[in-house]
């Protein structure tokens, strides 16, 4: 997305929606250049979950906590989100970041690869959200969409990928990212369970809806 328009986007989200810990969850991101989804995207991703009454949300590679964050607003104090991330660090700071935040409770962090995370949870998911290491993304979604139900939603960040998915490039030192991205997005088109639509905020989320 154009930065301009990127920054004007967030400004409005941070009307919308402002939180110390959010500023500090960023200010984290920015020093340590980590990619976290960013208030726009995340300001939508509350939006997509409360659209659909999401109570049981599961994140594949939530980071700190940063989209889980948002999701733990939109599931409510009776809801439950589940992260993933190979790395343990992250569970710990997601910890600190979401207690202060107040939704802790809702949150169940599994240390370790996303989709063993969610071979290990029984039941359907409202929103299985995606947000990986990109080659991993067409088989997170082949083994996501099944665990949603039926009118329920797959998010899936950065899957315009800076404009590479257009052109097929790969970007520097991530050798078949792209290729994986372009196959994701077959895939999800491809499946007429499915009503999917790539959203163009930041790097692109695509949702897509369950309809049978
Ligand atoms: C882009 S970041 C996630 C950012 C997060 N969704 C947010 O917006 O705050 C990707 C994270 O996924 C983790 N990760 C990448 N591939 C993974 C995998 N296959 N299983 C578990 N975690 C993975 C990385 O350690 C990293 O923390």
């Amino acid at each position: 997305m154009d930065d301009a328009v990127e920054k004007y986007l967030t400004e409005l989200a941070q009307i919308e929606h402002d939180d110390p810990v959010l500023v500090e969850m960023e200010a984290r991101a920015e020093k340590h250049g980590f990619p976290i989804v960013g208030r726009a995207t995340g300001r939508y991703l509350e939006l997509a979950a409360r659209s659909i009454g999401a109570r049981r949300v599961m994140e594949l590679g939530s980071g700190y906590g940063y989209s889980a964050y948002w999701f733990a607003r939109a599931v409510g104090p009776d809801g439950l989100v589940v992260c993933t991330d190979g790395d343990a660090k992250n569970a710990t700071l997601a910890e600190d970041y979401l207690r202060k935040a107040g939704s802790w409770d809702r949150v169940r962090y599994r240390v370790g690869d996303a989709l063993e995370g969610l071979a290990a949870e029984t039941g359907d998911f409202d929103v299985v959200y995606c947000d990986v290491d990109k080659d991993g993304y067409p088989e997170c979604w082949r083994v996501g969409r099944e665990r949603i139900r039926v009118g329920g939603l797959w998010l899936c960040d950065n899957v315009i990928w800076s404009g590479h998915v257009a052109t097929g490039d790969d970007r520097e030192g991530l050798p078949g990212w792209t290729a994986a991205i372009r196959e994701h997005n077959r895939l999800v088109a491809e499946d007429d369970r499915f009503v999917g639509s790539i959203v163009p905020i930041r790097d692109g989320v695509m949702a897509a809806l369950r309809v049978s």
